[in-house]
């Protein structure tokens, strides 16, 4: 199945694609676990990127489009493949129409509030893209599942927080009415719990949890 995960930064979009792919066996696409593996190695695309991904504000979506075509052309996602952070605008939306077939859009809805206090408290590990709340490490500063030092991303200072969701609202919440149109959108309520947030997923996806 070919699923995409659409919704606010914080959502929970990385935390559940990564149990749902564990669930359903098929990789998980994240373009900003891309684009920050690449800031890391400093490769050209991760030069490009960092002052977009810095301020707050979308990479070009000539980079990121050229960046997904070529993943989901592995091999690895002949099964499917949750794309989590892609499509985040229309022009990038109609893009993937010409090398993709979506069959499901999860939204996961989430108000402001709850995102701001989710965001400032996330820690992450770029080794593994594992993603935690200070509020569930008990003073922990390791990745449970590779031990590499978990960080705060840079794009998760309170300043920068706001110009993601302003850049959310104006450029990729459109995505929600596009894909409605196609009749592929479900909503998900994803201000519950994190079980409860995966059993619903599983659920619009007609797998067993
Ligand atoms: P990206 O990395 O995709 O960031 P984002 O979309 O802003 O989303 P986040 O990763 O911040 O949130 P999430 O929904 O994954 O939440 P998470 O699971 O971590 O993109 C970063 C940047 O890269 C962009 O700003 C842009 O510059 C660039 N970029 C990427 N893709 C692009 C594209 N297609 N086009 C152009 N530019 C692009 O959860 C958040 C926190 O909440 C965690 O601490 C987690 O533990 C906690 N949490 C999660 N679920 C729950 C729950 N149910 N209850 C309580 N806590 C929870
Ligand atoms: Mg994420």
């Amino acid at each position: 199945m070919n699923i995409i995960f659409l919704g606010p930064p914080g959502a929970g979009k990385g935390t559940q694609a990564q149990k749902i792919c564990d669930a359903l066996n098929i990789p998980q696409i994240s373009t900003g676990d891309i684009l920050r593996r690449a800031m890391k190695e400093g490769t050209e695309t991760g030069l490009k990127a960092k002052s977009f991904i810095d301020a707050g504000q979308l990479v070009p979506d000539d980079v990121i489009i050229d960046i997904v075509k070529e993943r989901l052309a592995m091999a690895d996602c002949g099964n499917g493949y949750i794309l989590d952070g892609f499509p985040r605008t229309v022009p990038q939306a109609e893009a993937l129409d010409t090398f993709a077939t979506i069959d499901t859009v999860i939204e996961l809805d989430v108000a402001d509030q709850v995102l701001v206090e989710r965001l400032s408290g996330r820690r992450v590990c770029l080794k593994c893209g594992a993603t935690y709340h200070l509020s569930m490490l008990n003073g922990e500063t390791k990745c449970s599942k590779c031990g590499e030092e978990l960080i705060q991303r840079d794009d998760d200072k309170a300043e920068t927080v706001l110009n993601r969701l302003e850049v959310y609202h104006a450029q990729t919440a459109p995505l929600i009415g596009y894909y409605e149109k196609k009749g592929l959108l479900k909503k998900v309520d994803g201000a519950q719990g994190l079980d409860n947030t995966f059993a619903a997923i599983m659920k619009e996806l007609g797998a067993k949890a």
